[in-house]
């Protein structure tokens, strides 16, 4: 089943261009360049979302919080389900819950749905598996079409998120009337760009991933950094990281470091940037340089021709051209690829990391 893969979660990251080209499929047409949200919500009737998930999924709804507010000017939260399901949220009227997950399964993400539900608000789901509990649960399913995901670390499930998200952005930009047709069209070719590009991501076999994997493998803690939507991506890096090779990582928002976590870093400690050429990179560039200056070791991930400064320690991971809005599915994939490199480094059990389970049916 695995064919010439050595894990499933290899497997899985190579099959990214499909499962993400499949999922953009249900909800955008790359031929009349129009968006269509399954189930026939409209958006301009929504007055906030509340998206529910939990690991990756989470990360996922945080990356589509950027694009809800941005492009569609629609308010959006975002919770990690165990939170939300105990604390007697204060949810206003016109609100949408929206529960993501791959497994439709998680006992928090339903539970925050069913409450939802409960208490008369308009519920959708986003899931991988069309038959779960939670699309049973939801008045609107929403389908991610990655196929099945055996690893237990989330891949594919998690572009196919994120890609789904992405468009229904779009669709709720055009129903709010925040964008024109023309918009749309340019949008949606964007999106129907990111299989390709991911494709190329896919074949990264270069020195510098390599040797990357390698000193990540020796490093004990390791920073993901990044800013807008490459923010919750950076967390999502930590989270591949730390469950498939047990480092400890931690993701968190460029602009937060000299707020704390620029005391732990020297030599020993790698830092992971995430940069796309975007309205923010000169700001990334300058945290990059706060940390290259004290001593750390900085993996650089930006495009081909991005204007990086020369400082000692600082190494450059390649990722493929693209617009700013779809950065968050090309950068997903050297995410991926640096996690699984360093956990083959190091000989780990990838596809079944110890102590997790693939869906978490129990709290
Ligand atoms: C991380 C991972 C978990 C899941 C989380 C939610 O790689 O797989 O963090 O994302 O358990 O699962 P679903 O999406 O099935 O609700």
């Amino acid at each position: 089943e695995k064919g010439n893969y050595r894990h499933f979660m290899e497997k899985e990251i190579h099959e990214q261009p499909e499962s993400c080209q499949r999922t953009l499929s249900a909800f955008a047409n790359p031929v009349s360049g129009q968006t269509t949200v399954p189930g026939g919500l409209n958006f301009a009737e929504v007055e906030r979302i509340q998206i529910i998930a939990c690991g990756t999924a989470f990360y996922a709804g945080e990356i589509g919080r950027y694009a809800f507010e941005k492009l569609a000017g629609l308010p959006c939260d975002v919770e990690v389900a165990s939170e939300f399901r105990y604390r007697q949220p204060a949810l206003t009227k016109g609100t949408l819950a929206l529960a993501v997950s791959q497994s439709g399964e998680t006992a928090d993400t339903l539970a925050g749905l069913t409450w939802c539900k409960a208490q008369g608000f308009k519920t959708a789901c986003l899931v991988n598996v069309h038959t779960s509990s939670m699309a049973r649960e939801a008045e609107i399913v929403w389908p991610t079409w990655a196929g099945p995901e055996i690893g237990v670390a989330s891949t594919k499930a998690f572009t196919a998120q994120v890609s789904a998200l992405l468009a229904l952005a779009v669709a709720a930009a055009r129903q709010r009337g925040r964008i024109d047709a023309a918009e749309e069209t340019r949008l949606v070719a964007r999106l129907f760009e990111a299989p390709g590009l991911i494709a190329q991501a896919v074949a990264d076999h270069s020195e510098a991933m390599t040797a990357v994997a390698h000193d990540l493998a020796g490093a004990r803690d390791v920073l993901f950094l990044g800013r807008g939507a490459m923010f919750p991506l950076a967390m999502e890096g930590a989270l591949k990281l730390k469950e498939i090779s047990y480092i400890h990582a931690e993701g968190y928002a460029a602009g937060e470091l000299k707020h704390g976590p620029i005391a732990l870093i020297d030599e020993a400690t790698p830092v992971v940037v995430l940069a796309p050429p975007d309205e923010v990179f000169e700001k990334t560039v300058s945290n990059v340089q706060e940390v290259a200056a004290r001593g750390a070791e900085v993996i650089l991930i930006t495009s081909q021709d991005a204007k990086v400064p020369h400082a000692p320690g600082l190494r450059r991971i390649v990722a493929p051209d693209c617009d700013p809005f779809i950065a968050p599915l090309v950068y997903a994939v050297p995410v991926q690829l640096l996690a699984y490199l360093t956990a083959v480094q190091k000989g780990t059990d990838v596809d079944q990391p110890r102590n997790l389970a693939k869906s978490v049916t129990v709290e």
